[in-house]
């Protein structure tokens, strides 16, 4: 079973976005994943709402947006009108998550929630089936390029039990750490989904790591 790919921008070159977005639309990627950091919920800033209009305007492909802020629900409308397909945001940014994720559906987007590495699967018991992703972290979010935390496996595991328990149609998106050693156990566990920034950008043929990553 092939997997999906969501690249992550955060890794790209920014003076040549408009060309690495044009590098993503010609690959195997399936999704953009766009990194929204605010330096407050994570500690470092990224980039937000300008920049992910400019990425819409050449990308050919959906963008799944990353919401690594608090508040988000002041920023969603604004996200969605810059091309957002899905927008996740954090399980521990939101106060009141069902309303959070009923809101990302009245704007006509797939919803998201993310998970930081100690919070359990079990918190999403009684939200997974109105989501239609959960985004793993697997590694602490707020920076490309750090290790992938092992326990992740088994948190992909559970996940996946849940979902068939509560006959949820949410996909698995793993994030962080992700590369060709952890790509084919990942898929094995259940992800459908893998997130891949540092790994895809700073190998020499970025669009060959996505389509080798897609068939692991
Ligand atoms: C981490 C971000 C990730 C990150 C992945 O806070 O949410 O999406 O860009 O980058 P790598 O693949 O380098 O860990
Ligand atoms: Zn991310």
């Amino acid at each position: 079973m092939s997997l999906l790919v969501a690249p992550s921008i955060l890794a790209a070159d920014f003076s040549k976005l408009q060309k690495e977005v044009e590098m993503l639309n010609n690959s195997a990627a399936d999704y953009i994943h766009v990194d929204i950091m605010d330096g407050v919920f994570v500690p470092n800033i990224s980039f937000g709402i300008p920049v992910t209009e400019a990425i819409q305007r050449h990308a050919k492909k959906p963008l799944d947006v990353h919401l690594m802020i608090v508040n988000p629900d002041h920023y969603l409308e604004a996200f969605r009108n810059a091309g957002a397909d899905t927008i996740s945001v954090h399980y521990e940014a939101c106060t009141h998550l069902h309303r959070t994720i009923q809101a990302i559906h009245k704007l006509g987007a797939h919803a998201g929630v993310a998970i930081n590495p100690h919070t359990p699967i079990a918190m999403l018991e009684d939200i997974i089936v109105d989501v239609d992703l959960v985004c793993v972290m697997s590694v602490n979010p707020g920076f490309g390029g750090q290790k992938f935390i092992e326990n992740t496996y088994s948190k992909v595991t559970r996940l996946k039990e849940l979902i068939l328990k509560k006959g949820s149609s949410a996909k698995i998106e793993v994030d962080g750490g992700v590369n060709l050693d952890n790509a084919q156990k990942l898929g094995a566990s259940g992800a459908d989904i893998l997130v891949a920034g540092s790994f895809v950008f700073s190998s020499p043929d970025p669009s060959l790591t996505i389509a080798t990553l897609k068939k692991s």
